[in-house]
């Protein structure tokens, strides 16, 4: 199976000053468990890693002290994570048919997850990892008052790996950039190409660090694990 992960980022809503895949947890830059996990998990052959040029020779020396032996091709990032994983799917060797997408910042991912989103993939065109949403929705307006209260049983909070047939994808990102549509993963430009997306069940700690507090949050996680 073929991996890109996007981690092309900034570390903006981290408050850090670069790509907070570069900052350490557990003594390792964060981009490292992401990558070990990927290592870890038997059905990936080879991983695309969409980053900055700014941020190559980091990322470089990262692979390098990890001794990582699967084949790692290091992609240009765009300028949004729409533009990143559409670079990335450019770069895909052309023998790849599934590609797994799985964000950089999603590095509490277990290698049985990569494993179970490649099988699943197998058998649909289109998945994602979920996992149920635990606290009642509201959707609000601009003023701060409420507009509706979703029912929870059918809300689910989207992660990744995202796992699509590449063809199929290549085809949705295009008319996504003929159509200036603006989306936050790829499951939402295939749901806008009417295509079928299938929920594989994620997992709880299967977290987006995003925030300095997701960074303990992953600390501790990981503090429990190794
Ligand atoms: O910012 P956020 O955490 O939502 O980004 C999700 C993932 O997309 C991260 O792994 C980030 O590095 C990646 N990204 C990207 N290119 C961008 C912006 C974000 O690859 N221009």
């Amino acid at each position: 199976m073929h991996l890109l992960i996007p981690a092309a980022g900034s570390g903006k809503r981290m408050g850090a000053n670069r790509n907070k895949l570069l900052l350490q947890v557990r003594s390792k830059p964060l981009i490292a468990w992401t990558l070990l996990a990927a290592e870890a998990a038997s059905s990936i052959s080879w991983i695309g890693i969409v980053s900055q040029s700014a941020d190559w020779d980091d990322f470089k020396s990262i692979i390098a002290d990890l001794n990582l032996k699967k084949t790692i091709a290091l992609i240009p990032g765009g300028s949004t994570r729409q533009e990143s994983v559409y670079n990335g799917l450019q770069a895909l060797p052309l023998n790849a048919e599934q590609v797994l997408i799985h964000d950089g910042a999603r590095c509490l991912v277990t290698p049985n997850l990569f494993d179970a989103c490649s099988e699943a993939i197998l058998h649909c065109p289109g998945l994602i990892a979920a996992v149920p949403v635990k606290d009642t929705i509201k959707v609000v307006d601009d003023n701060g008052i409420i507009t509706s209260t979703p029912d929870r049983k059918q809300l689910w909070a989207a992660q990744t790996p995202q796992g699509f047939d590449v063809n199929l994808l290549k085809q949705c990102h295009t008319q996504g950039v003929r159509q200036g549509w603006e989306v936050t993963d790829d499951a939402a430009l295939f749901e806008k190409c009417g295509m079928e997306v299938r929920i594989v069940p994620g997992e709880e700690t299967n977290l987006k660090i995003t925030t300095p507090q997701d960074l303990a949050i992953a600390e501790f996680i990981l503090s429990h694990r190794y």
